[in-house]
């Protein structure tokens, strides 16, 4: 019997076409429609590269104050919402919070079911507004602080940081983390996103993907790594401590969080600009130990394994600088690629076709039962 050819993990697999974003690592770029992801990092706010991935265009400026509005409009958290939050133990990592959170949300949605493309893109846009909200009181409630209200007057990174935070965070701050939802809006088919699109296939509703991609994302090998890369930091302490920790680390041939990556073998595209992000921020806050840290643990893992650092490497100690949670790190992350998950739905939901593979069996053989 010839052996049948299995693609464990789907490795280097074609599924379909998809007209959202170019991931090439030839040449180590990655397109937003057709945009260098680092070109709309330098210039575009987040909310008009979320209208680019949802319509395929950067928007016009009466479409994008058409959003700016929604996106305000949207951010306060329903009281049901808010209700399950609060009945949520402070034990519960925060992507499962998140995961409750839009499961209801998708619930309150009288037009859940409705699959136009109208109604999907207003889902992609109440989600859009509303995760930050989540996210932002979820690490509130952990310690013990109220909710803070949104702010009309901020914009989408504005609002988030003084959500979390209770005030308005220096411009720097605010820009890097900007930047870092440029870069973490959308990425082809990666795990979360396939998973979205596997369950859009099946017909099911758009919030029923995303509650299954953030599933996906929580995992330490995709969004799982910028928390698990703190971690790390934790764990090794300060640059000194590099060469001894890495010695430990390969010989129980541990996974180095926040490098490696499935499609690029020879660096990440959006590395140079988060890192770019994260040397301002070390500056802002006058923490160049942290840097030192990062830079030594990529350089003798680099020289080592010849393994270059994904975005969550410089992305986890950028959000540690701002004041994140560790825990928190990954909820950003989600609500970043909620603008790609839910892009990637409509595409699928347009050209359907249900996606389910095939396996190759490899149990016992066909028996019987006794009598
Ligand atoms: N630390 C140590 N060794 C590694 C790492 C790493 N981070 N990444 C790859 N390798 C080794 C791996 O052990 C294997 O070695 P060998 O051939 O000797 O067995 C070789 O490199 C190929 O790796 P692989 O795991 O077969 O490659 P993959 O394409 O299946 O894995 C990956 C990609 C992202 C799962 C993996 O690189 C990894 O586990 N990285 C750490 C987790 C991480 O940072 N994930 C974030 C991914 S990118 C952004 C995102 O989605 O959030």
């Amino acid at each position: 019997m010839t052996e049948q050819e299995i693609y464990k993990g789907l490795a280097g697999v074609p599924v379909d076409y998809s007209a959202i974003s170019k991931v090439n690592p030839e040449t180590n770029s990655l397109l937003y429609r057709g945009y260098p992801v680092q070109e709309l990092a330098a210039q575009k706010s987040f909310e008009e590269v979320a209208l680019l991935l949802w319509g395929g265009e950067l928007p016009s400026e009466s479409e994008l104050a058409d959003l700016v509005a929604q996106e305000r409009a949207g951010r306060a958290l329903a009281d049901n919402v808010r209700a399950v939050i609060d009945a949520l133990p402070k034990s519960a990592h925060p992507m499962d919070v998140v995961r409750t959170a839009v499961s209801i949300i998708g619930a309150n949605d009288p037009d859940a079911e409705d699959p136009s493309a109208d109604a999907e893109l207003a889902k992609a846009k109440a989600l859009f507004a509303a995760l930050p909200a989540i996210v932002a009181y979820d690490q509130r409630r952990r310690h013990g602080l109220e909710l803070v209200e949104p702010r009309d007057d901020l914009d989408y990174s504005q609002n988030f940081l003084w959500m979390t935070f209770g005030e308005e965070a220096a411009p720097e701050v605010v820009d890097a983390f900007r930047v870092s939802m440029v870069l973490y809006a959308e990425h082809s088919f990666n795990a979360s996103t396939f998973t979205a699109r596997v369950i859009t296939s099946t017909t099911a509703d758009l919030y029923s993907a995303v509650v299954g991609a953030v599933g996906a994302l929580k995992g330490a090998l995709h969004g799982g790594a910028n928390e698990a890369v703190m971690h790390t930091f934790d764990e090794i302490g300060e640059a000194a401590n590099v060469e001894a920790w890495l010695d430990d680390a390969l010989a129980s041939k541990k996974k180095i969080m926040g490098f490696g990556h499935r499609v690029y073998k020879n660096g990440d595209s959006r590395v140079p600009t988060m890192h770019a992000a994260l040397e301002r921020l070390v500056e802002h806050y006058d923490r160049p130990d942290l840097l030192e840290l990062a830079e030594a643990l990529e350089k003798s893992f680099g020289e080592r394994k010849g393994i270059k650092p994904n975005l969550d490497y410089p992305a986890g100690p950028a959000y540690h600088l701002m004041g994140f949670d560790t825990q928190t790190f990954t909820p950003i992350f989600a609500a970043a690629r909620i603008t790609g998950w839910t892009a990637h739905i409509m595409e699928q939901a347009a050209a359907n076709s249900l996606i389910r593979p095939l396996a190759v069996y490899n149990g016992v053989d066909e028996r019987h039962l006794d009598g």
